[in-house]
């Protein structure tokens, strides 16, 4: 098949260029390159720097790469900042999402995996997170998300031949085993990547936000699902995917760490002993976020496969320990 990758410089999205390539797939990614890395597309893989808000150029780029399906994780993704900057989320994950969907339509692809989030979720009183767990975002960026998933709907009720799944990924985590490509961001605030920072010393602490959580140790419990599983997943969902579907997956490993537990990892892992400190609370964080992923594995046969946290933290680390300043490193 051949498939637009929006995001594909990104980083869940070039380990699903990646996976894409090793199951013979044809691959173009779409990026503007605001948080994107041209360096992470591979060579012969060509790179529209398109946004996704210019729908003439999206409407060409699908045309003239013949595409049959689109993999859509282009977006902003920091919950944090959705809530200082609700427009340029609603703008961007929304509008872009109107933008690329209104492009598909002129250039007659009607097939999308879209990436959601459990962020849809918002906090969530009964664990684990079902398919059918009530949507009732908390920020900006949990529902510039689910409207996503609202126009995907009734973009389906329009058109009887559109298909599309919405994948609400936990907490996305590692890197490409092979130590090929991996985690740039910046800012980073996410906590492995901010774990391995510190053992590398680039920051010379980290802050535990909260130990007063109603969870065993006191820290908040999440669902860090491996990078790769996730490309592997998106790959199984598109194959699957028959004109007029409409399929919502929980994307996870099942089970819950908490923050302690993965500091432990990473002390291990690294071999370093870096300063650790508690704080107060961060707001908007659920003390306990994980999936029940029983619907995908039922319906397509996919499951988690990676899911020791040490072993998640090793992939990490294997491609921070080589690329200390990301892919700006020599
Ligand atoms: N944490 C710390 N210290 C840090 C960084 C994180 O204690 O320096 C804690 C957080 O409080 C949280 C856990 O580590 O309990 C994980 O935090 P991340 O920032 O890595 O991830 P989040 O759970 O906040 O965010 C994830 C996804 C988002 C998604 C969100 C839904 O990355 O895309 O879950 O809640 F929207």
């Amino acid at each position: 098949m051949k498939v637009l990758v929006t995001g594909g410089a990104g980083y869940i999205g070039s380990h699903a260029v990646k996976r894409l390539l090793a199951a013979g797939h044809k691959v173009v990614v779409l990026d503007n390159l605001f948080r994107g890395h041209r360096e992470a597309v591979p060579q012969g893989v060509p790179l529209e720097e398109i946004d996704l808000r210019n729908t003439d150029a999206v409407t060409n780029t699908l045309t003239h790469h013949a595409i049959d399906c689109v993999m859509h994780f282009a977006a902003l993704a920091y919950v944090g900042e959705s809530v200082q900057q609700p427009l340029n989320y609603y703008d961007n994950n929304t509008g872009g999402t109107v933008g690329l969907l209104t492009a598909m339509r002129r250039a007659g692809v009607r097939r999308i995996v879209f990436s959601s989030t459990c962020a849809t979720y918002g906090e969530p009183e009964k664990m684990p997170i079902t398919e059918e767990t009530p949507q009732r975002p908390i920020n900006p960026y949990g529902w510039s998300k689910l409207f996503v998933e609202r126009i995907l709907l009734d973009e389906a009720a329009a058109d009887a031949k559109f298909s599309f799944a919405a994948l609400r990924y936990f907490n996305v985590a590692g890197s490409a085993e092979d130590g090929s490509i991996g985690e740039d961001h910046a800012p980073e605030t996410h906590l492995i990547p901010v774990l391995l920072n510190a053992a590398l010393g680039k920051v010379p602490k980290v802050t535990i936000f909260g130990q007063d959580y109603p969870t065993p140790d006191g820290t908040c419990v999440r669902d860090y699902i491996h990078v790769q599983d996730l490309a592997d997943a998106h790959a199984i969902v598109m194959d699957a995917l028959a004109p007029g579907d409409r399929r919502f997956y929980n994307l996870g490993i099942g089970r819950g760490h908490s923050v302690r537990e993965v500091i432990d990892a990473a002390k291990k892992v690294t071999g370093v002993d870096f300063k650790v400190e508690t704080g107060p609370r961060r707001p908007g964080d659920p003390p306990m976020l994980y999936a029940n992923a029983d619907k995908v594995h039922r319906e397509l046969g996919w499951k988690a496969k990676l899911t020791d946290i040490h072993h998640v933290t090793e992939t990490a680390w294997r491609w921070f320990k080589n690329h200390p300043n990301g892919y700006q490193s020599p």
